[in-house]
């Protein structure tokens, strides 16, 4: 496959290149104005490779800063409340830069991009970064399914082996750049198989990152506020507002499981052992704790 094709070699969604990352098309077009996008100190980046739950941690954070307010945190759904920074809508109507620019910080903003492509101003005026990664098992069979890019089973370890060619990169480039630069700059890593396992300690964790004083009825009311069925059945974190022409609701949903271990119904024993090969070979200079199973 080429970086210019789908994994199902269709065009559906082109790639284009910045850096040798592939990014959809209209990322690329409005690229100098991301770049150029200036940061504020309290601003906060929620950063994901695509899958990993990221709309999940933006809710919690959501409701952290609004201290479990249910209405508050109902005021917009998620792409207004925490624009998308890279993202351009498909008829170029708006994007998370113009959205952004009529926000006053702190601003909460999230992005998918990869470390190095994180624009300038965010590290230089230091503002807080919060990275979630997910197993990539259950990341690529999330991607699979919001791609939908077959309607038979693909042989899914191919394509994780060569993760490569998705928006945003490789998987594996992705969470080990976060990882190395996490002391040196104002990052929180999370791992979504920790906030499955526990997630009162986790928003806590977050909590905590954020300076925010929470008592431990609020924590619990948040954890219950952002489980997934929670926010499957909430309109304003559920994604429903997109329209149905660029989310085809027939072929799968947004919220679809939310779990972890899913993967096994997908990866036959063959493909897991060729690739728990790949992956200890490519992750042997980054021990990140990250869980296939809870
Ligand atoms: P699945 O496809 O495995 O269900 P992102 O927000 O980064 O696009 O990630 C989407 C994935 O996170 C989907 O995974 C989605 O169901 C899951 N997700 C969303 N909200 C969640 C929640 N509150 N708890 C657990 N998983 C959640």
């Amino acid at each position: 496959l080429s970086h210019d094709e789908n994994m199902d070699g269709t065009t559906r969604e082109r790639l284009s290149h910045i850096q040798g990352i592939p990014l959809l098309e209209r990322v690329v077009k409005y690229w100098p104005r991301v770049e150029k996008f200036q940061a504020s100190e309290e601003d906060l980046l929620i950063a994901t490779y695509p899958k990993a739950g990221t709309t999940w941690t933006q809710e919690v954070v959501d409701s952290i800063l609004n201290e479990g307010d249910v209405e508050k945190c109902k005021r917009a759904p998620t792409q207004v409340r925490m624009p998308f920074l890279e993202m351009t809508a498909p008829d170029g109507s708006s994007s998370g830069i113009t959205k952004l620019e009529v926000m006053d910080p702190p601003r909460v903003i999230k992005t998918h991009l990869p470390i190095q492509l994180v624009p300038r101003s965010f590290w230089d005026a230091g503002c807080k970064v919060i990275y979630m990664a997910r197993n990539p098992k259950d990341t690529v069979v999330s991607y699979y399914h919001f791609d939908r890019m077959h309607l038979y089973q693909p042989d899914i370890c191919l394509v994780l082996c060569k993760m490569g060619i998705l928006g945003w990169g490789s998987w594996y480039d992705h969470v080990k750049g976060y990882w190395k630069e996490r002391h040196n700059k104002k990052i929180l890593y999370i791992l979504y198989e920790d906030m499955k396992e526990d997630p009162v300690r986790e928003v806590t964790r977050i909590a905590q990152f954020l300076k925010r004083q929470l008592s431990k009825s609020t924590i619990e009311h948040i954890v219950q506020m952002t489980a997934f069925s929670a926010m499957r059945e909430n309109p304003m974190a559920n994604y429903s507002t997109i329209p149905d022409t660029i989310f085809d609701r027939t072929a799968s949903e947004f919220m679809r499981k939310g779990e972890v271990g899913d993967w096994k119904n997908h990866f036959s024993a063959g493909e897991d052992a060729a690739f728990e090969e790949h992956y200890r070979k490519i992750m042997s200079d980054c021990p990140i704790p990250i869980r296939f199973t809870i």
